[in-house]
């Protein structure tokens, strides 16, 4: 027998069950030594509020966030010594643009002789949001700006140019059918109704994907194609909060089965086909540490309603971030990007990727813990609600920031409550909390970080405090209750 017919009658390497990560280790990162008795005095030192817990005291994982978080491969650390700090036109940027024409078009790329721009570079997502409805805010009042689940600094963005942000999350979010693959949809009969009703104070419809806020679950081509054809029908455009971009795209050829032919390049080109803009953080899939952009279809709908405003963004960025073909990032960073970029599309990291993160939540629900599922491709949401039932935790006990204190300090694994605290408000007429429609925990897994073990290792520990949920103390807060985006900055004792 050939040796080739001798290894071909092994099973293949697809039928093992532990499959060894694409990547390895380049350099690593010892954490440091610290106890319980440590981790508690410190947290409640900073008043209960885990973004306050300094990260070199963290001994488990790391889940406040997978933005800006990952770990970069060593093309990127190689190509950071490429990086040109010219002031004007340094190398990067040109590396970038071709980058951004080859993944999203043409049409979103800045030509070198284009009079009117329409890719702006900022040092991160929020920026660019802070640029678009600030100046946007300008050209009238009264506007609503609908989205299929805004983000919460999106959301602060526009709130704080006196634009109303409205979430229209899927009916199937709450209908929690385990075998629906795209929960992170627009409901599009609502946007329609919407549309109909006040589509003269909306100056354009915003789809985040994946969905962060619900879940972080995906949006599917179809939804995204529909939802276009709606705003489109109705004159207005259609933008999307792209930050997760490649990561929905794997979704959509892994489950929606029109597309299961095409790369993942081919279905990120389909996804921005019918938008006529985008805000994207580049902290997610540009596998960076910094990074944000705004991007404006070249002759779509928005320069045609707007055609004031590219030039205003020019404005806005030499004031507020620098000369547009650096945008507030170092050459280096957007070096390390255009590698990012090109490396984040790539099947073997998008497929392990999400399929650690997939696995980290069917482990949790195999424990019998009530989180999300399917799970969404960057984190796992455990519902705070259905993890205190039996005990007497109510809505204004805030369980989730409760749940997230004991878990830092007992077992050194961060987590970040986004729920009934993060999303809710206190009404400034009454002084009663205003609970969102959900209430999760999130835990954002970092890209490229973390081996199977670690995320082992916090199911685990959930499932403890699950079996001693009724001994965790309700939480009073002591300073922010009635701020804006008062997770940030509220500090919170154990009720004795
Ligand atoms: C969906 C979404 N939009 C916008 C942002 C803001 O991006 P940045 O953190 O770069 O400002 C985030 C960040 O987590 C996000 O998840």
């Amino acid at each position: 027998m050939r040796f080739s017919e001798l290894i071909g009658s092994f099973p293949g390497e697809t039928t093992l069950t532990a499959r060894p990560r694409p990547y390895i280790n380049h350099s690593v990162e010892f954490k440091g030594v610290f106890n319980v008795k440590d981790r508690a005095e410190m947290l409640e030192a900073v008043g209960l509020n885990v973004f306050f817990f300094p990260s070199e005291m963290i001994t488990g994982c790391d889940f406040l966030s997978d933005s800006g978080t990952t770990s970069m491969t060593n093309e990127q650390w190689a190509a950071l010594h490429l990086g040109d700090e010219a002031y004007g036109s340094n190398r990067g940027y040109f590396l970038l643009m071709e980058q951004v024409r080859e993944l999203f078009g043409e049409v979103f790329f800045n030509k070198p002789d284009a009079r009117r721009p329409n890719a702006f570079i900022f040092h991160q997502g929020r920026a660019a949001e802070d640029a678009l409805f600030s100046l946007l805010g300008k050209t009238g009042s009264g506007m609503i700006i609908p989205s299929n689940g805004h983000f919460d600094t999106t959301m602060a963005n526009i709130e704080a140019n006196q634009i109303q942000a409205i979430n229209l999350f899927s009916p199937e979010i709450k209908r929690g059918n385990p075998d629906f693959r795209f929960k992170g949809n627009m409901d599009l009969e609502r946007l329609e109704q919407m549309l109909e009703r006040e589509g003269e104070k909306v100056p354009l419809v915003y789809l985040t994907v994946t969905n962060n806020t619900a879940a972080g679950q995906p949006v599917s081509l179809e939804n995204i194609n529909h939802t276009a054809r709606i705003a489109h029908r109705f004159g207005k455009p259609l933008f999307l909060d792209a930050c997760r971009f490649a990561e929905n795209a794997w979704f959509i050829q892994k489950y929606e089965s029109s597309y299961r032919d095409l790369s993942i390049r081919d279905i990120v080109r389909e996804m921005f086909a019918p938008v006529d803009g985008f805000t994207i953080s580049f902290k997610k899939d540009g596998l960076v540490n910094m990074g944000g952009g705004l991007f404006l279809r070249d002759n779509g709908l928005f320069i045609e309603n707007y055609p004031e405003i590219p030039d205003a963004l020019v404005n806005y960025q030499v004031t507020k971030e620098g000369h547009p073909t650096y945008g507030g990032l170092s050459g280096r960073d957007i070096m390390a990007l255009y590698v990012g970029l090109k490396t984040v599309t790539r099947d073997d990291y998008l497929t392990y990727r999400i399929q650690q993160v997939q696995r980290f939540g069917e482990r949790m629900a195999g424990l019998g813990l009530p989180v999300l599922t399917p799970v969404g491709g960057h984190a796992v949401y455990l519902d705070v609600n259905r993890f205190f039932e039996g005990t007497s935790m109510q809505a204004q006990d805030f369980g989730g920031i409760a749940f997230t204190a004991v878990l830092l300090a007992a077992y050194g694994h961060r987590a970040c409550e986004l729920g009934y605290f993060a999303f809710g408000k206190m009404d400034p007429q009454t002084g009663k909390d205003l609970f969102p429609e959900i209430n999760f925990v999130r835990f954002a897994v970092p890209r490229l970080r973390y081996e199977q073990d670690d995320l082992e290792s916090v199911a685990e520990a959930v499932k403890i405090l699950h079996r001693h949920r009724d001994i965790i103390p309700a939480v009073n807060v002591t300073y922010g209750r009635n701020l804006p985006i008062r997770h940030f900055k509220a500090r919170f004792e154990f009720r004795k």
